[in-house]
């Protein structure tokens, strides 16, 4: 395990205020968990996107608290000083505030999580300010929301046209309003990310595809390791082909099981020839 510090948020905030940038991953296993911790990587989201990483569904929306809650406390186990967000699922919040904050509760409880991440501008303020009201640290998300893909019309860019972009910087400071210490902002024009961030007075902004004006960036772990089959987006750099390097593994595995070669003698276990005979003897008894 790393000798670093629990992330904390005064942690976060300082780094902001300093103007340095902020590292941040979704991640959802304990393997990977442990992989990130070693790299430094400061905030982990749990995100819903593990229904369209792990669970192969082609939404977020089947994503239960129960799934969220398995995956969160595997990367809490995996990286015990990283600040790790769990993302509240489809329906776990939309209902009530009641709803909202018996929901981030639980991901507390039995989590271990530090914050929770929630979708929506102003509408959902009021599940933001009772969540924070409870002693929870909340998240926003604005921009491409994918749990609203159906009303937004895809995957797109959010806020290209000056009516929309002005209502995304009003949905950040209503957010902020209510006490979300951060908010992503979600594949939104870099210049509209610049404005929200030069006008957060006491909130983290966070991009993912919303260009380099943030106080840091986020990216899914999948993306940046050739990990999700179906479809690469633009905003993803790819760091590393691990799907390619796993799929001439798993090939490699399967010719030589075919082949003979694997297992090789160093492979399996063995037993001492006087042992061997005994066993044959007792069986030849009988
Ligand atoms: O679920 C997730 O990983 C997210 C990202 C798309 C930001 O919410």
């Amino acid at each position: 395990m790393t000798e670093r510090k629990k992330i904390t948020l005064p942690y976060l905030f300082k780094k902001a205020a300093d103007g340095e940038p902020i590292t941040w991953l979704t991640c959802y296993d304990y393997p990977t968990a442990y992989l990130q911790e070693q790299a430094g990587i400061e905030m982990i989201l749990v995100g819903d996107s593990l229904g369209m990483t792990m669970l192969g569904y082609d939404s977020t929306l089947p994503v239960t608290m129960d799934d969220m809650v398995r995956h969160t406390s595997a990367v809490r186990r995996g990286a015990p000083t990283a600040f790790i967000i769990g993302d509240m699922p489809y329906m776990s919040y939309q209902p009530s505030v009641e709803t909202a904050i018996r929901n981030a509760g639980r991901f507390m409880a039995e989590t271990g999580c530090d914050a929770i991440k929630l979708e929506g501008g102003a509408s959902m303020a009021d599940r933001i300010q009772g969540i924070v009201d409870a002693g929870i640290p909340a998240i926003g998300h604005l921009g491409l929301t994918p749990q609203s893909m159906s009303a937004l019309g895809g995957f797109k860019v959010q806020g290209r046209d000056a009516s929309l972009a002005k209502k995304i910087i009003e949905d950040a400071k209503a957010l902020e309003k209510a006490g979300a210490f951060a908010i992503l902002l979600e594949m939104v024009p870099d210049r509209i990310c610049k404005l929200i961030t030069e006008r957060a007075d006491n909130c983290i902004i966070m991009s993912l595809g919303s260009g380099p004006d943030a106080h840091g960036q986020l990216l899914i772990y999948h993306d940046m390791f050739g990990l999700y089959p179906k479809f690469k987006p633009k905003m993803a750099k790819v760091f590393g082909n691990a799907g390619e390097v796993i799929l001439n593994g798993l090939k490699s595995y399967h010719d030589e099981v075919i082949g003979k070669v694997f297992p090789a003698p160093e492979n399996w276990f063995g037993m001492k020839d006087e042992a061997y005979d005994d066993l044959i003897k007792m069986l030849e008894e009988k």
